[in-house]
């Protein structure tokens, strides 16, 4: 009988690549995926925990999901993923009726774990994780983290015409507010080979954009082949390869945008000029409590060079709002970083605690949270007026969009052949393209005449002009 798995998934896009692995690994062992938890054998969450929020909606739908177990003890529950490292042995503890807790670093063994727990005729709670960096060697850390990138099937991504690629594992950075290296283990890149061959395979499977991830991808550094290959080697690379048509990279950290890198982004065609560089703050009282290792002048240095060099990139950033200590002056700071560097746009979190930080340790939660939500207010609105401000001049022009699919009110009507929907789709500066044409588009690129723009949408209308 085939086994059924409901697989939900929260957080950035590294878990989003980790479920669409898992997915793939559970389907060629024989599973289906279905989309709701109530006719599933195994109910599996893939979990976030770099705020609490994240971690709050999870255990709520675990608590949720107690009346199923009660009706159907079979059903195996599992929660996978940076929450799963994080909290470990006390997710039982929270919630007696999970089965199972399978950290980031153990993920690829799922379908085997699955085997065996529902194989016990009584269930131990079942623990896989990966070691305690704080703890243990280093090199026995980085091994406790299993690499997991197998090949998977075009008709298994997202996308057939779009996949991510990870290019390392990981973080070593320690910014004193985040979880991240602590659950995803030790910053480890991946052998520029095996990343060429799976972006080789993906191309040759129709795949046009790939996207490569790394917690700070641009400290990629390869050391296999005797000498350094860097992020910017890598990229040279990945621009010969055939059938692919743009290569984009995710986050970036501030201080490794060498010019090496800038100077590939703009000579390699297919490598989109679209920086993700998160600042966090304008102040450098707290860059130096969130220890992230440069100042408010050397990060604008920085975005002068990105628009010396390739002036026609578009820069993202992340905030956070409110950490230990921000003063209003502070935090002005901020409002005036965002106004001097006009991010194409920003995304703004308020600061959440994270036990197991450093800042958890030493630096007290100490901004109330309506002062936080008014600070994040407030960044955002600066931040939107300057979207709309910058995308108004894009009316009239003509940009190219690989188009994705039907927008999200499209996808609810059934497809009916040649018919004219709404359709999505991203620039190479991956600005968000709205506009007609009939589904046969999508996985396309071509060239949208932008007649209408918000802080956050073109619209746009196909064979305009022509
Ligand atoms: N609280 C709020 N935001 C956080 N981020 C990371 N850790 C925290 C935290 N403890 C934000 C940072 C990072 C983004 C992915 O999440 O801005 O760049
Ligand atoms: Fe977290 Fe800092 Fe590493 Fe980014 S660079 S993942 S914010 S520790």
């Amino acid at each position: 009988m085939t086994k059924r798995v409901y697989l939900e998934t929260v957080g950035c896009q590294m878990n989003v690549l980790d479920s669409e692995l898992i997915v793939s690994g559970l389907v060629q062992a024989g599973y289906e995926v279905v989309d709701s938890p109530r006719n599933a054998d195994a109910i599996l969450y893939n979990t976030c925990s770099v705020r609490q929020h994240a971690e709050d909606k999870i255990y709520s739908a675990l608590g949720r999901l107690r009346p199923l177990k009660e009706r159907r003890p079979e059903t195996i529950i599992g929660v996978l993923g940076c929450m799963a490292q994080k909290d470990q042995n006390l997710i039982f503890r929270r919630a007696g009726h999970v089965d199972l807790v399978v950290g980031p670093g153990q993920i690829g063994r799922l379908p085997e774990i699955l085997e065996q727990v529902a194989a016990q005729r009584f269930r131990e709670p079942r623990l896989e994780v990966s070691l305690d960096r704080m703890k243990e060697r280093r090199s026995l850390v980085e091994e406790s983290f299993v690499k997991f990138d197998p090949p998977r099937p075009a008709e298994l991504r997202a996308s057939a015409f779009q996949a991510m690629v990870r290019i390392m594992f990981g973080c070593d950075k320690f910014c004193t507010y985040c979880i991240v290296p602590t659950v995803r283990g030790p910053e480890q890149s991946r052998p520029a080979a095996e990343v060429v061959a799976e972006a080789r395979r993906l191309a040759a499977d129709g795949c046009l954009e790939i996207t490569l991830l790394g917690q700070t991808v641009n400290s990629y550094k390869d050391a296999s082949e005797g000498r350094i290959l860097r992020l910017s080697d890598l990229l040279v690379r990945l621009n010969e390869i055939d059938g692919l048509r743009r290569i984009k990279f995710v986050t970036n950290y501030p201080r490794h945008m060498s010019d090496d890198l800038l100077q590939a982004v703009r000579d390699l065609p297919k490598v989109s000029p679209y920086l993700h560089v998160p600042v966090q703050s304008g102040s450098n009282e707290q860059l130096k409590r969130m220890k992230r290792g440069y100042t408010v002048e050397s990060y604008r240095e920085m975005i002068e060079r990105i628009r010396a060099i390739v002036p026609a990139a578009a820069v993202t950033s992340d905030f956070i709002v409110g950490f230990s200590g921000e003063t209003e002056e502070d935090f002005r700071q901020s409002v005036e970083l965002v106004r001097w560097a006009r991010f194409k746009n920003s995304f703004i979190f308020k600061y959440s605690e994270r036990p197991g930080t450093k800042a958890a340790d030493a630096l007290p939660d100490d901004v109330p949270d309506e002062v936080k939500r008014r600070r994040n207010n407030e960044l955002l609105a600066v931040q939107n007026a300057i979207s709309l401000e910058d995308n108004r001049p894009l009316v009239g022009q003509d940009i190219e969009v690989l188009v994705e699919g039907p927008s999200k009110s499209a996808q609810k009507r059934p497809p009916a052949g040649d018919e004219i929907v709404q359709l999505v789709g991203r620039s190479v500066t991956d600005h968000i393209v709205v506009f007609d044409g009939t589904r046969t588009l999508v996985g396309r690129i071509l060239p949208v005449r932008i007649e209408k723009a918000d802080a956050f949408t073109l619209y746009g209308r196909v064979g305009a002009g022509k």
